[in-house]
């Protein structure tokens, strides 16, 4: 784990399905299903995939604010310390979670209205003894200019604020433990469009300032392209495309990331774009298709895809694609700007 932060291992997280008087387990949803992949330190990993793929469950599985089923969490931590996070306990966890944080993605809901920004803020301080009374109250104002916001407002409620700097006040709690990795789940998708770049602007220079690691989770490929170093695409629970931003968004391997970059919208109303329409629906986690998981929508698919499921495989340095075909396909990326 030279210059990796974190090192996932084919991790799982299966949902019960219970249904009946006697909630008789009947089946599960495989929301996260086996994935493996890492975080180098200092970088950006963008992951990317339709509504319901498994990303937030995924991300939630690494800091175990979701009980993995299976599979290994690999993280260095303050003192350089490799652990596994599924193994922690109680206390162990507690004490890790000041290593690795959670921004969420709407900062009208994720944020207590009856707590005042101090107590948000200094909440995860107050948790981990880290500070109290004056000295709590002087971190708290440090924070809030760190992340642009008037340290004045401290004894202020949520509503008062507006829904970027609410999503600042959810930055700069994230940021009081002095983390080393952030998940940012969607971190900038419910807000508008000039007040998203302000708040990806303040993560890369916060990301500079304090060294930090992302994992930036988000449907928007245009936001996914900006802020990553590296790009996951996920399927059904699946990974089914890793590389460089670069290489992924230039040159795909796998049908699937073919499709989504189709769809990216092109600023450039002159350039012509051709969109590929896929058909179907996307697969149910709980009763997938057999073999590869996209078969019944991919416009490439030949008999071997609908009963051998592919593996991710490496098909150039640094990129990984779970496709039969990966190798043989021509497929388009996304049109330079
Ligand atoms: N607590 C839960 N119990 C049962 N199923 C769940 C639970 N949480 C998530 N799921 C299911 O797991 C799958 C993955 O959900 P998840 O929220 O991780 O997707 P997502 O990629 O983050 O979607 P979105 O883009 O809409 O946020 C979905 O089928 C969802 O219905
Ligand atoms: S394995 Fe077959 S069905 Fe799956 S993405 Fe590749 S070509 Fe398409
Ligand atoms: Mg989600």
């Amino acid at each position: 784990m030279e210059n990796k932060i974190l090192e996932v291992e084919s991790l799982k997280k299966y949902f019960p399905i219970k249904k009946g008087f006697f909630r008789r387990h009947v089946g599960e949803v495989k929301a996260v299903d086996d994935i493996s992949f890492y975080v180098n330190q200092g970088e950006t990993f963008g992951l990317v995939g339709e509504s319901g793929c498994g990303k937030s469950t995924l991300g939630k599985g690494l800091l175990r604010a979701i009980e993995p089923s299976s599979g290994e969490v690999k993280f260095k931590n303050r003192h350089g310390q490799i652990v596994d996070v599924t193994t922690l306990d109680y206390k162990e966890l507690r004490d890790i979670r000041r290593d690795m944080q959670m921004i969420f993605q709407d900062p009208y809901s994720s944020l207590n209205p009856r707590m005042t920004v101090l107590n948000i803020i200094g909440e995860p301080l107050i948790c981990n003894g880290m500070a109290k009374g004056e000295g709590l109250k002087t971190r708290v104002k440090e924070l809030m200019e760190i992340v642009g916001l008037n340290s004045r407002h401290l004894e202020r409620y949520p509503h008062a604020f507006s829904g970027g700097q609410r999503q600042r006040i959810g930055i700069a709690r994230a940021l009081a433990t002095n983390p080393k990795f952030i998940v940012c789940d969607e971190a900038v998708s419910a807000l508008d469009v000039s007040i998203q770049a302000q708040i990806i602007n303040l993560l890369e220079d916060l990301q500079k300032e304090f060294q930090l690691s992302y994992l930036f989770i988000s449907h928007d490929l245009g936001v996914i392209e900006h802020i990553s170093d590296r790009v996951g695409v996920m399927y059904v629970g699946k990974m089914v495309e890793m590389a460089k931003t670069e290489t992924l968004f230039s040159t795909p391997k796998h049908p699937y990331t073919e499709a989504l970059l189709s769809a990216k919208p092109v600023p450039n109303p002159r350039i012509k774009k051709e969109r590929i329409i896929l058909k179907g629906e996307v697969a149910n986690p709980a009763n997938p298709p057999t073999g590869c998981y996209f078969h019944p929508r991919c416009p490439y698919v030949k008999e071997i895809c609908q009963v051998e499921s592919p593996v991710l495989q490496e098909v150039s340095e640094g990129h990984h694609v779970a496709c039969h075909f990966a190798k043989d396909l021509d497929l388009k990326g996304s049109v330079a700007i």
